[in-house]
């Protein structure tokens, strides 16, 4: 399928980039000073300097679609700077230090976000349907100072204060008649004083930004430590990639608690000047035309799990609505599968663009770029700047066209995460013969194109949000009935891939519907609904290797009808 050049991509031809860029020209390329790193300063300082200020930089329509709040660029700067004051000033927080974000996609969310960065100090974006667990997992190890809440999720910090010594500042927004505790205080929006003033703390290109947990298949989620020095790529690949104009309105549907929604719903879109809008509420399909039409997006970068659920709702629901007004699409997170490309060109005239990158990468590394020829299904070309190739399992490239390997990136690249929080044996494993691994499977095909395989290991994508097997397994031992467990992905037709968990049971307890119930339950409130298995298979033993490691990989195949593989290591051979 070719995609005619559209008039004027910012890209411009982009095999005349790609051939003769690289990173060191991306600041002058964006017309950036030299000495100057401050994320949370460009997103706002920069672009009321550049008589912007008046511009909207955010349009925000709370969940029950009852209010609609508009921040120009300057209120943004100033309430910016009021938590900037905030968090030093009256709480004490120094730059380095972590401050954790537990919010629904509420303003105080992302404005608090810029606020922190503009201080130096370290943001943790956590998902506001993560339960204590998942919290305690992720806020305990990042060693955070302080949590940026509201009242609704307040009550899962509480639970968790005791096991996170580290944590001295609970700040709650919108308390209303909350009796607080020790260590809670009231900031928010409606308290914030907007402040003229606030110098950004002068960090360096290598001063710690932000840290986004992410799952892999052994422990617990590791934390991806990002630095000021990503931002020329996370603004080049929004101007290139996502295509984004002046005069757009831009909407990245993901949600801030994982990387996409800080990469591209914070720093990208705001670092360029653009208008963003923010949903509070999450998919639902009427709201979501209703915003796209009512708000005149232009810019809509979404996730398959999304474009599937709109694709069932077929095209006649689409001519219920004026999109006229979209201009390009882009996709990330899972798999975009052909069809979906397909119709999208049917129903809104224009294709969406995959973009493939990860967590550790900070920043879109391969994708489809405007006036490159789309092979649906493709996950397209790297972005200029970056290498990629596959490798065998010895780590050595593949040069032969259609045969897949281990997708594999050379370092460095700005937005590129900068360690492991604490880990430095888990980050040095992600790298071998000068690659960075990637943990996804893949195939090049004779014209570059690159084209998704699989994960190479054991973790689960659902609906584009990464879940670790252990975690899983781990909060389902705390279950009484639970002797042991393994969590594997089964295949599912919306989000792709579900949680499925195997389970031996403790003597005494019998399976039951009831009990299935009871334990998925278990999950939902310790972890997340995501991490929620959707089936539980009961099984008398787990298929474990001769040293004792469960086989999630017989487990996995059964599920997707694969074949099983070499079995010569099971304990039962
Ligand atoms: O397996 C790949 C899948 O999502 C993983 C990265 O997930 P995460 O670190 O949570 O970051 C999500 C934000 C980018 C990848 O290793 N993935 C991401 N994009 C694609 C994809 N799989 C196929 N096609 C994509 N476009």
């Amino acid at each position: 399928m070719t995609q005619p050049m559209p008039a004027q991509s910012n890209i411009g031809d982009h095999v005349a980039r790609r051939a003769d860029f690289d990173w060191s020209q991306a600041r002058e390329i964006l017309g950036w000073p030299a000495d100057q790193h401050n994320i949370g300063w460009y997103c706002t300082d920069r672009i009321c300097e550049q008589g912007l200020g008046d511009k909207l930089a955010l349009i925000w329509e709370s969940s029950d679609g009852q209010t609609v709040k508009r921040f120009t660029y300057d209120e943004l700067r100033q309430l910016a700077n009021a938590y900037a004051k905030f968090f030093t000033e009256d709480l004490g927080l120094k730059p380095g230090d972590v401050c954790a974000v537990f919010l629904e996609r509420i303003p105080e969310l992302y404005i608090g976000i810029l606020g922190g960065l503009k201080a130096g100090i370290v943001m943790l974006p956590m998902f506001s349907a993560f339960g204590e667990e998942a919290l305690a997992a992720r806020v305990g190890p990042s060693g955070a100072k302080a949590i940026l809440t509201q009242r609704k999720l307040c009550f899962r910090v509480r639970k968790i204060r005791e096991q996170v010594p580290d944590l001295q500042h609970v700040i709650i927004a919108e308390p209303g008649d909350l009796e607080m505790q020790d260590g809670e205080v009231h900031f928010d929006l409606a308290v914030a004083q907007p402040l003229g003033e606030f110098a950004a703390y002068p960090v360096t290109e290598e001063s710690r930004s932000l840290l986004h947990y992410t799952s892999g298949t052994t422990g617990q989620p590791k934390g991806a430590q990002h630095v000021h020095g990503s931002l020329p790529q996370q603004a080049l690949t929004t101007l290139w990639a996502l295509d984004v104009r002046q005069d757009d309105i831009y909407w990245c549907t993901a949600d801030p608690g994982w990387v996409t929604g800080v990469s591209y719903g914070v720093i990208g879109p705001w670092s360029l000047g653009i208008t963003q809008l923010v949903m509070e509420c999450g998919f639902i399909v009427d709201r979501w035309y209703k915003a796209l039409q009512e708000y005149g997006v232009t810019m809509w970068y979404s996730a398959p799990t999304a474009i599937r659920l709109l694709m069932k709702e077929g095209v006649d629901k689409v001519k219920e609505y004026d999109l006229s007004k979209l201009r390009h699409l882009a996709s990330v997170g899972e798999p975009l599968n052909p069809e979906a490309v397909v119709w999208s060109e049917q129903a809104y005239g224009i294709p969406f663009y995959d973009t493939w990158w990860q967590t550790e990468t900070g920043a879109i590394q391969i994708c489809n770029l405007p006036g490159m020829e789309i092979k649906a299904g493709s996950m397209g070309l790297p972005f200029p700047g970056v290498t990629a190739t596959v490798l065998t399992d010895q780590f050595e490239p593949i040069t032969e066209p259609g045969v897949s390997g281990q997708l594999a990136l050379r370092p460095p690249w700005p937005s590129m995460f900068r360690e492991y929080y604490k880990e430095p044996s888990k980050y040095e494993s992600k790298f071998k013969n000068g690659w960075y691994l990637t943990g996804d499977r893949a195939y090049i095909d004779e014209e570059g194109y690159y084209w998704f395989k699989g994960r190479d290991d054991d973790v689960i994508n659902t609906g584009g949000h990464l879940v670790g097997p252990f975690e899983i397994e781990s909060a389902l031992l705390e279950h009484e009935a639970v002797a042991e467990s393994a969590a594997v992905a089964k295949p599912d037709d919306e989000m792709m891939e579900v949680v499925k968990a195997f389970v031996a049971l403790k003597p005494g307890f019998e399976p039951s519907r009831k009990l299935e119930m009871q334990i998925m339950n278990f999950i939902r409130k310790k972890l997340s609904p995501l991490a929620m298995p959707q089936e539980i298979e009961f099984v008398d033993k787990l298929p474990k290797t001769r040293s004792g490691k469960i086989m999630r990989r017989l487990l996995r195949a059964k599920e997707w009808g694969e074949e099983i593989g070499d079995t010569s290591t099971l304990e039962d051979d």
